[in-house]
C-alpha cells in the first residue's frame, strides 16, 4: 500500500479533529487556542508527555529552530511552538494533512510560529545547518530509506544541534510474512531494530547515539488506540464506506496483536550531528 492511500483512510484527519472539538465545546469553533486541539490532533503514542520527552532530548528551547519530519497534521509542533515559545517548520508529504495542518495553525493563532511545508523527508528541501533540532514521532516506519532521512536530519542540522525521534521496532521473532503484511496493509516497511537504527545513525553521521526500548510503554497505549478507533466507527463510516471502516480496524488489530506478542515494539532514539 501506498503512504498517501494508508493516511487517506486514516481515522485522524482534520475533519475528525474538528468534529471532536465541536463535541467537546457544543458546536462552538471560535476563539479556539491550541490547548483545545491537543487532545484530538497528536497522531502518536503517548500524547503530549511523549512529544516533551523528545523535546528534552532534542535539547529544544525557545530559542530553537526545529524541524518536525513526517509532521502529520502538525500537532505535535503547535504543541513545541506553545509550551516551548520555539518555531517549528512541520514537514508533511501527504496534501490534505499538509493543508488541514496549515489550517488548523491559523484557527488557534499560531500560524506565526508554525509553518507547514508539503515535502519527502527523504530529500529534505532545506539548507544544510538551517536547523538546531530534528524531531520525528511514529512516521519513519513507513519509508523505505530510512538512512537518507537520518543523513538529511544530520545535514539541516547545525552541529550538535540534536535528533530525537520516536519509531516502531521490529524484535527478532518478526516473521517475514509479517513483515509483508504490514508492508501490504499499512505501508509500513523497512522496520529495523534498536540496534540496526543505532547503526544507521552513526552512518548517517550522528555521535551521543542513545536507543531506548518503549516497547512495554506503548502496549497499553495502542490496546487503548484500538478501543478509541472502534468507538469512532460511526464517524470514520461517515466518511468512508462502511468495509473501509472495518477493514482499517482490522488491520489495526493485527498490529496490535503484533505488539502484544513482542515481535514488534516501539523505541526512542536521538543523538547530536
Ligand atoms: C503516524 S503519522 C505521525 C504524524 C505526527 N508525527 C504526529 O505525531 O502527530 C506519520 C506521518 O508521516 C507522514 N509521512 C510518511 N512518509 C513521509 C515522507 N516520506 N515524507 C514526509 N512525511 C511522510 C505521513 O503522511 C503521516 O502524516
Amino acid at each position: 500500500m501506498r503512504v498517501d492511500d494508508f493516511y487517506d483512510r486514516h481515522p485522524i484527519s482534520e475533519p475528525q479533529v474538528l468534529a471532536a472539538v465541536a463535541r467537546r465545546r457544543g458546536g462552538d469553533l471560535s476563539r479556539l487556542g491550541p490547548d483545545d486541539l491537543f487532545e484530538f490532533d497528536q497522531d502518536h503514542y503517548g500524547g503530549l508527555k511523549a512529544v516533551d520527552e523528545l523535546a528534552r532530548r532534542a535539547g529544544i528551547t525557545a530559542a530553537s529552530r526545529v524541524l518536525d519530519v513526517c509532521a502529520g497534521l502538525a500537532g505535535p509542533a503547535r504543541f513545541l511552538a506553545s509550551r516551548r515559545g520555539c518555531r517549528v517548520l512541520a514537514l508533511e508529504l501527504h496534501a490534505g494533512r499538509a493543508a488541514g495542518g496549515v489550517r488548523l495553525n491559523r484557527l488557534v493563532g499560531l500560524d506565526g510560529r508554525v509553518r507547514v511545508v508539503r515535502g519527502d523527508a527523504t530529500a529534505l528541501p532545506f539548507r544544510s545547518a538551517s536547523f538546531d533540532a530534528c524531531v520525528s514521532q511514529e512516521a519513519l516506519l513507513h519509508i523505505d530509506d530510512k538512512l537518507a532521512v537520518l543523513a538529511g536530519c544530520r545535514r539541516v542540522l547545525v552541529p550538535g544541534g540534536r535528533l530525537a525521534f520516536t519509531d516502531w521496532i521490529a524484535h527478532a521473532s518478526l516473521g517475514e510474512r509479517e513483515r509483508a503484511r504490514l508492508v501490504e496493509w499499512m505501508a509500513a516497511t523497512t522496520l529495523q531494530s534498536l540496534d540496526s537504527y543505532r547503526a544507521l545513525l552513526g552512518r548517517a553521521g550522528f555521535v551521543r547515539v542513545e536507543a531506548e526500548d518503549l516497547s512495554d510503554e506503548w502496549r497499553p497505549l495502542v490496546k487503548a488506540r484500538l478501543a478509541t478507533f472502534r468507538a469512532l466507527r460511526g464517524d470514520l463510516a461517515a466518511r468512508l464506506p462502511e468495509t473501509r471502516a472495518r477493514d482499517y480496524e482490522q488491520l489495526y488489530a493485527f498490529f496490535v496483536g503484533l505488539l502484544e506478542d513482542g515481535k514488534l515494539g516501539g523505541g526512542r532514539l536521538s543523538g547530536s550531528a
